[in-house]
């Protein structure tokens, strides 16, 4: 049997995705139309003999109730949220819970970040891992030499794939093969974490025990149940025989930020060309407002025939789009009124917001920078032809006259 786990993190971090995750969990906002969380779920199922899928995080559990039950249902696979009290890293948050985890007595435990965007290839990897016979197989991937300083940064060997050396974010540059934030590993996992705390605490009983020195130390040190997957556990493990590498060729992104979230959802939107053509607009024809590339559409949206919409378009339920209107790459949530002839390029536009006649909403679309896309918080009113561009607007808003470059607090 096989067990996933995916780390969803907390409300004190994914602080760069706001405002956006003001209102909403950020593993549950959508990509593709649907929650980020969900493209690592569905690529689980893809494992033969997947007994349970854990979520664990420490949001309150009611942000993740409805979600995980209609997630269950849906894939006839049993998926649970688990909260932690407080962050104990991503090791120690896997551990906390191994009694758990264990239940199932599953052979191998799938471990995937919440906020990493790829094709999640799991039952090759599996393979790959069951071939080399270590404790834990880790996706990578090649990047360039100038962004993979934001990763773990890894050396491996050309020939067996052993994990050689494995630096998190480092300062000066070791490879440009880095981490994905994609695991598998056997049971022995938690006997490697375990390791970790009991050194700690031995560690700090000795300073304890020294002098008083221990009394500054102890409230410096880390908690002995704070453990990081990639420092605590990957850096000491590496040229071990006991951690190997199983590169993707495909495509793989991490999600920050409010602007790699519309970068990620073209590349899902793309995956679903190939994998569910049914899901995205046009396919059915029941559509027919002009679509231009991938688009999905949320059954419950209204678009008006004459608009047109596309590529990277994702619309979500209860939207309304009006006669005219023109949608290049972005994300419309929920309750959003596009109103007649406007023009949305390179934006999220929040729940619940609306866009007048004639306005224009967008951005010069350059992922990575602050403002390179518009982001407009829940409820915001643009009025009738007011152009905004690359601006950050926080919820409740009206705008009435036009804005470019700005954060309007
Ligand atoms: N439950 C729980 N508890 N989840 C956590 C905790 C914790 O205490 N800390 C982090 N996470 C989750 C995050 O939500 C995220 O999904 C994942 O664990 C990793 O988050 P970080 O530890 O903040 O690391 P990172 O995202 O900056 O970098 C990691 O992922 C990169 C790939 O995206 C590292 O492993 C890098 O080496 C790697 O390249």
């Amino acid at each position: 049997k096989v067990v996933a786990v995916i780390m969803v993190g907390g409300p004190t971090k994914g602080t760069r995705f706001r405002p956006l995750s003001l209102n909403i969990p950020k593993p549950l906002f959508p990509l593709a139309g649907q929650p980020m969380v969900h493209h690592p779920i569905s690529a689980c199922k893809r494992i033969p003999n997947l007994a349970h899928v854990y979520l664990i995080g420490f949001y309150e559990e009611r942000e993740f109730a409805l979600y995980v039950s209609s997630i269950s249902n849906e894939l006839k696979v049993p998926v649970r949220y688990l909260k932690e009290e407080k962050p104990h890293g991503s090791a120690g948050g896997l551990n906390n819970f191994s009694d758990l985890i264990m239940e199932d007595n599953p052979s191998h435990i799938l471990v995937l970040n919440c906020d990493v965007c790829c094709s999640f290839p799991l039952p090759e990897m599996l393979e790959a891992h069951k071939k080399y016979g270590g404790m834990g197989t880790i996706l990578v991937i090649k990047v360039s030499a100038e962004s993979a300083y934001q990763f773990g940064e890894l050396v491996a060997d050309p020939v067996t794939k052993e994990l050689l050396h494995y630096t998190e974010k480092p300062e000066t540059f070791v490879s440009d093969l880095i981490n994905c934030g994609v695991y598998i590993f056997t049971p022995h996992i938690f006997t490697a974490i375990q390791g970790v705390s009991t050194q700690r605490k031995d560690r700090a009983n000795l300073r304890r025990l020294s002098s008083f020195e221990a009394l500054q130390s102890t409230t410096r040190s880390t908690p002995t149940n704070f453990v990081r997957l990639d420092q605590d556990i990957l850096s000491p493990l590496a040229g071990k025989k006991q951690l190997y590498t199983y590169e993707t060729l495909d495509f793989w992104e991490q999600i920050k930020t409010p602007g790699m979230s519309l970068k990620c959802s073209a590349l899902y939107l793309a995956q679903f060309r190939f994998a569910y053509p049914h899901l995205l607009a046009g396919g059915d024809g029941i559509k027919s407002a002009s679509i231009v590339g991938d688009v999905y559409i949320h059954p419950s949206a209204k678009v008006h025939p004459s608009a047109k919409i596309g590529p990277n378009v994702s619309i979500s339920a209860n939207a309304r789009i009006g006669a005219g209107a023109r949608l290049i790459s972005c994300i419309i949530l929920d309750d959003v009124e596009i109103k007649e002839n406007a023009v949305v390029i390179h934006a999220i536009v929040g729940w619940k917001s609306s866009i007048g006649r004639w306005s224009r909403v967008q951005a010069s679309g350059d992922y990575n920078a602050k403002l390179g896309i518009t982001i407009l918080g829940e409820a915001v009113t643009v009025e009738d032809e007011v152009v905004v561009i690359n601006s950050i607007v926080l919820p409740n808003k009206t705008l009435n006259v036009s804005v470019q470059e700005e954060i309007i607090l």
